[in-house]
C-alpha cells in the first residue's frame, strides 16, 4: 500500500489522482480542518469518473508530527511519497518550518525505517541546491545557510533526513522542482502569479528561475519510484524564465497585458519594508524578506539532464501550455 503525505496539497492532489488512475490502494494524510474538498474539484478538472477515483483513497488525519495517528498511516505501507511541507519565506516562521519540514521529515524518515517501506519520494525544492554557478545541477552544492531562505534552510534539513533513510536501508529518491505551475491553488504558491498577473502587475524584478507543470512532477515521482533508480536526486525543470518572461507567459495565457517596467532595487526595498510594515499593522502574512528579494533578483539556471537521460521516455510541458492549463480551469 502507498502512503502519501500532504494530499490535501498541489503536488500531493495531483499524485492521488494519478495513484487512483493506476488503481493502487492509497492511504493519505489530511490534517484536522483541512480543505478536502479542493482534492474533489481538481480531481474533477482531469477525469469523468472523478468520484469514484476519490473513494478510491483512504483518508487518515495526522499532522506530520502527531506521532500516534502517523504510526497507525504506516500500516502495510509499503511505498511513501512525501509532499507534506509547511511553505513560507516568513523568517518569524522558522521554528514552525523546522518543526513541520525537518522533524516532520524525520518521523517519516523513522517510521519507513521502522516499517521496512521499500522506497520513499521525497518532494523537495531546488531552493535546496547552490546557487553560484553558471548552470545548477544536482551536483551544485548548498552553500550553507548565510542568505538563504528560512524554507529553504527547512528544506535542506529535510533532504538530509531522507538521505538518512537512504543508508539505513530505505531506497529513496529526491526530487527538486523549480516553481511548480497548476490548476487548483489560487492563493499559495504559483497561484500568487496568476493572481498578481489578474491584478495587471506592471512591474518585473530581474532574475530568473526554473518552472515545471506540476503533472510533469507527478509523472516523475510515479516513474522513479516505479524504476530500479535508489538514492538519487532530480532537478525538475521545464523551462529557466527570466520573471518578465514568466509574468508575460502568465498575462499571455490570461489574455492580458503583460508587464512593462522593471522594479528597480530601491523599489524592492521599499516594497520590503512596506510588506514588514502591513504585517505589524494589520497582521498580515509576509510575502517578502530578504531573502525573498535577493531570490527575485537572482539569475538561476538549472539543468534537467539528468531526470531526461535516467528516464529516457521522460518529456516536459512547455510552460506557455501549462500556464494556459491553469487559466482554463481558474477563470
Ligand atoms: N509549489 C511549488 O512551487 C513548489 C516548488 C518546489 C517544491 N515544492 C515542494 O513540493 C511539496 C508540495 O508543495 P505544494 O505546492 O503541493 O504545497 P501546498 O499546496 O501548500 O501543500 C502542502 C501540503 O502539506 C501539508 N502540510 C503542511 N504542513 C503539514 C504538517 N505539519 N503536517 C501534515 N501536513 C502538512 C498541507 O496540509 P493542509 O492542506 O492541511 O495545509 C498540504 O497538504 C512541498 O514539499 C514543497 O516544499 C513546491
Amino acid at each position: 500500500m502507498v502512503l502519501v503525505t500532504g494530499g490535501t496539497g498541489l503536488v500531493g492532489s495531483h499524485l492521488l489522482l494519478k495513484l487512483a488512475e493506476k488503481n493502487q490502494s492509497v492511504r493519505a494524510l489530511y490534517r484536522k480542518g483541512a480543505n478536502l474538498e479542493r482534492v474533489k474539484t481538481v480531481f474533477s478538472y482531469y477525469s469523468k469518473n472523478s468520484k469514484s477515483l476519490y473513494e478510491n483513497i483512504e483518508w487518515i488525519e495526522a499532522d506530520l508530527n502527531d506521532l500516534p495517528n502517523l504510526t497507525l498511516a504506516f500500516k502495510d505501507i509499503t511505498h511513501v511519497y512525501h509532499c507534506a511541507a509547511y511553505i513560507s519565506f516568513d523568517p518569524s516562521n522558522y521554528k514552525i518550518l523546522r518543526v513541520a519540514n525537518i522533524k516532520g521529515t524525520a518521523n517519516i524518515v523513522n517510521l519507513s525505517i521502522a516499517n521496512k517501506v521499500e522506497k520513499l519520494c521525497y518532494v523537495s525544492s531546488v531552493a535546496t541546491l547552490g546557487y553560484d554557478a553558471d548552470l545548477i545541477t544536482e551536483e551544485t552544492q548548498w552553500e550553507g545557510n548565510q542568505n538563504q531562505s528560512v524554507y529553504a534552510i527547512s528544506k535542506y534539513g529535510a533532504e538530509m533526513e531522507v538521505w538518512r533513510a537512504s543508508q539505513e536501508g530505505v531506497a529513496a529518491v529526491i526530487v527538486n522542482p523549480g516553481v511548480i505551475l497548476g490548476p487548483g491553488f489560487l492563493n499559495s504558491g504559483s497561484g500568487l502569479l496568476f493572481k498578481l498577473a489578474g491584478k495587471k502587475q506592471r512591474y518585473f524584478t530581474n532574475g530568473r528561475t526554473g518552472y515545471v507543470s506540476v503533472n510533469d512532477v507527478t509523472k516523475a515521482m510515479l516513474d522513479l519510484m516505479d524504476s530500479d533508480i535508489k538514492n538519487q536526486r532530480y532537478i525538475l525543470v521545464a523551462e529557466n524564465l527570466t520573471y518578465k518572461e514568466i509574468l508575460t507567459t502568465v498575462a499571455k495565457s490570461m489574455q492580458i497585458a503583460p508587464p512593462t517596467k522593471l522594479a528597480s532595487q530601491r523599489m524592492l526595498q521599499f516594497a520590503l519594508v512596506f510588506d514588514w510594515v502591513q504585517s505589524k499593522l494589520l497582521g498580515r502574512k509576509r510575502r517578502l524578506s530578504k531573502a525573498v528579494c535577493r531570490a527575485l533578483t537572482r539569475d538561476c539556471k538549472f539543468s534537467s539532464e539528468k531526470i531526461k537521460t535516467d528516464l529516457k521516455s521522460f518529456k516536459f510541458t512547455p510552460i506557455s501550455e501549462a500556464t494556459q492549463q491553469v487559466v482554463q480551469y481558474f477563470f
